[in-house]
């Protein structure tokens, strides 16, 4: 029994990596209306980190649906959930996707860990903690919409891209997650991509037109990142369970994506709260 304990022990040593001093930033994805493209850009944002040389941890919080695993075409055990449950390690439950791209989910019941009692959440928050200095970008995926907890999430986060496409229905909801926002805290970063464009210039007028109607409304400039087209590739990639950056690595849309990211890395760096300050925002706002 004690060889085995100690074993075990020796393992989970093992899997913990040695403390590397990155500069953890969080970054959550989110939208008004669901189904605009979020998981894919979050997923594919992520790869092209990886490309230019990131470590990133993709962080699947969409509860309740595990959009990452299945565009991966992969099915984790674990979970943050069952990481408080069988109290695990967080070490125990990343995986390592594609080119060295970590990703955990926040699995079933990961709803009710805002509900918890005090030492499971403390659980929770000392595991995740562990992430910082690891990684460079935090990706969350989150749900749609104007729910508590993707709220959480957004106004934890370092930086907020909110993703729409050019339809009006998906407008009128990211400009109520900007205004919902927008009251609870002004200084949020939020930053925005236009998915499924048709043309550039489409992509181009919405977001100028976006601008205006915070900026006349609010009073709040709403940068653009950029643009990704409308791409059949996507649509294929995902049946293929692979990300379009991976399975066509040259098609419309992963051009594009690399543009973005060329974009978002030349940004200036605000302040950073990293993984722990957001986890205090998070579970304690
Ligand atoms: N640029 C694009 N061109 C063509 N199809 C796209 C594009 N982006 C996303 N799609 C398609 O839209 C569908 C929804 O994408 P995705 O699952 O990423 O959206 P989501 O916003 O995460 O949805 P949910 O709100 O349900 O989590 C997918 O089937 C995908 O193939
Ligand atoms: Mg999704």
């Amino acid at each position: 029994m004690i060889d085995q304990a100690k074993q075990l022990r020796e393992k989970m040593m093992q899997k913990k990596p040695k403390k590397e001093r990155r500069q953890t930033r969080t970054i959550a994805v989110t939208s008004g209306k669901g189904g605009v493209g979020k998981s894919n850009f979050a997923l594919n944002f992520a790869l092209s980190l990886v490309e230019q040389n990131r470590k990133v941890l993709i962080f699947d919080v969409d509860l309740g649906f595990a959009n990452v695993d299945v565009l991966l075409g992969r099915s984790p055990e674990e979970s943050i959930a069952t990481m408080v449950e069988k109290d695990l390690s967080i070490w125990d439950i990343i995986e390592e996707g594609p080119n060295g791209l970590l990703f955990i989910s926040g699995g079933t019941g990961f709803n009710e860990m805002f509900k918890l009692d005090e030492a499971k959440m403390k659980k929770f928050f000392d595991e995740l903690s562990e992430i910082q200095g690891h990684v460079d970008y935090v990706i969350l995926d989150t749900g749609a919409g104007l729910s508590d907890e993707n709220l959480r999430f957004i106004l934890a986060a370092d930086d907020v891209i909110l993703v729409t496409t050019p339809e009006p229905t998906s407008i009128t909801d990211a400009y109520s997650i900007v205004k919902m926002v927008h009251v609870k805290d002004p200084n949020v970063h939020m930053k925005l991509i236009i998915n499924q464009c048709t043309t550039e210039k489409e992509g181009r007028q919405t977001a100028d037109n976006f601008r205006q109607v915070t900026q006349q409304f609010l009073g709040k400039e709403i940068g653009t990142l950029g643009y990704i087209p409308s791409d059949s590739n996507i649509p294929a990639a995902v049946k293929k369970q692979v990300p379009f950056l991976l399975a066509f690595p040259n098609t419309y849309a992963s051009q594009a994506m690399r543009k973005v990211t060329g974009e978002f890395l030349d940004l200036p760096v605000p302040y950073k709260l990293g993984i722990k300050g957001f986890l205090l925002k998070m579970l304690f706002k």
